[in-house]
């Protein structure tokens, strides 16, 4: 057998390979029992002294060769080739597009929304969803024993027990106020609201600020109601902050999201860190007013909380009263987000199922 021979139709071979099986057929061929490279070596006894010694190595040569071949063959028909089973290029088949992300409906909702506000100068900021009872309640002029804090009380967190012993938790141990440490405990928070406290201590006015973010409450959950929803909190704090400035800050907020046509209306209603407060509705973007099954013919939709900030707040955070006035609002990001899509089930938010998602 002529070793050159061999190779060319070895070379000739392996470019026709195109499947896993066709190269088992070629493994065998070659470097079978009864293969190529096993003739050759039985050819090798038979031999003159002299050249027994040299086919022995081309023959070694050749078995690396094919080995080599085989072992690239095996990794190129491996790769996922797409369209087509047998490792060749299907050039005729269409390309698979990339599928786009896209923002959640509800960070859409957010982004929108703080826009608004920052275009009148408002800035946003972020605090914790795990806060002390203080910032949550305490700072915000709702004492322990008050009864608004029953439809927020819940989701405590266990103290933190380092070394063993029931240590005091507190996020911010070293300025944390002595109330704080008379608690010492942790929560989900209910509302945004304690991010007014940690700006205020913060910060000196003036100041105008948005804060989206998560908030938890002991909601048991149905086509309205989740124990996690997201909330955004405005306020803002200057010397001369009026009612009227609140009623103008969230006038062009409900028109830019809802339209021009809107109305709305302050209700009286109470909230213990703001004095007067007032409910804020618009009307009924679906009946204009009319009243129907969405605003339960009232004609109107509850959409924030809001009020001015109660000087008991300020003296918490160490402003005058007395020099300093704002107003602060907080706005169910769900609410706001159903009225303007259309949605009726709080519940499609957080399934992630891409055909309720891909539509926004
Ligand atoms: N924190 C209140 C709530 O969650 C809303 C609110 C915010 C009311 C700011 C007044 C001022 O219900």
């Amino acid at each position: 057998m002529d070793i050159d021979a061999i190779k060319t139709q070895i070379e000739a071979d392996i470019q026709n390979i195109n499947s896993l099986q066709a190269l088992e057929g070629f493994r065998i061929k070659y470097l079978g029992r009864k293969g190529i490279i096993a003739q050759l070596t039985a050819s090798i006894p038979s031999l003159a002294p002299q050249q027994r010694q040299a086919l022995g190595q081309q023959v070694n040569v050749l078995k690396n060769k094919i080995i080599s071949l085989i072992e690239e063959k095996q990794k190129f028909l491996a790769l996922p080739i797409l369209g087509t089973t047998s490792g060749q290029v299907d050039m005729s088949m269409p390309g698979i597009a990339q599928e786009l992300g896209r923002l959640h409906p509800l960070t859409q909702v957010i982004a929108e929304i703080c826009t608004i506000f920052n275009r009148m100068g408002f800035s946003v900021v972020e605090g914790p969803e795990i806060e002390s009872e203080y910032n949550n309640f305490t700072g915000l002029n709702i004492p322990l024993e008050h009864p608004s804090r029953d439809v927020f009380d819940t989701f405590y967190l266990k103290p933190q027990t380092a070394n063993g012993s029931t240590g005091s938790p507190s996020l911010e141990p070293s300025r944390a106020k002595s109330r704080d440490r008379q608690t010492g405990k942790l929560l989900l928070r209910s509302h945004t609201s304690p991010v007014q406290i940690r700006v205020m201590k913060s910060r000196q006015p003036p100041l105008a600020v948005v804060v989206p973010g998560r908030v938890y409450r002991p909601d048991a959950v149905d086509a309205a109601h989740s124990f996690m929803f997201h909330q955004i909190e405005g306020f803002m704090v200057d010397k001369d902050i009026r009612f009227s400035d609140l009623k103008g800050v969230l006038e062009v907020f409900a028109k830019a999201v809802f339209g021009k046509e809107i109305k709305m209306r302050f209700r009286p209603h109470f909230f213990p860190f703001t004095e007067p407060s007032a409910e804020v509705d618009i009307s009924c973007i679906i009946c204009k007013g009319k009243g129907c099954s969405v605003c339960s013919r009232k004609g109107w939709l509850e959409i924030l909380g809001s009020g001015m900030i109660h000087p008991n707040v300020f003296k918490e955070v160490g402003y005058n009263p007395k020099i300093y006035t704002g107003f602060a609002f907080g706005l169910g990001i769900e609410r706001i987000a159903m009225l303007k899509y259309g949605i009726n089930d709080i519940r499609l938010f957080f399934e992630n199922d891409l055909r309720f998602l891909k539509q926004f």
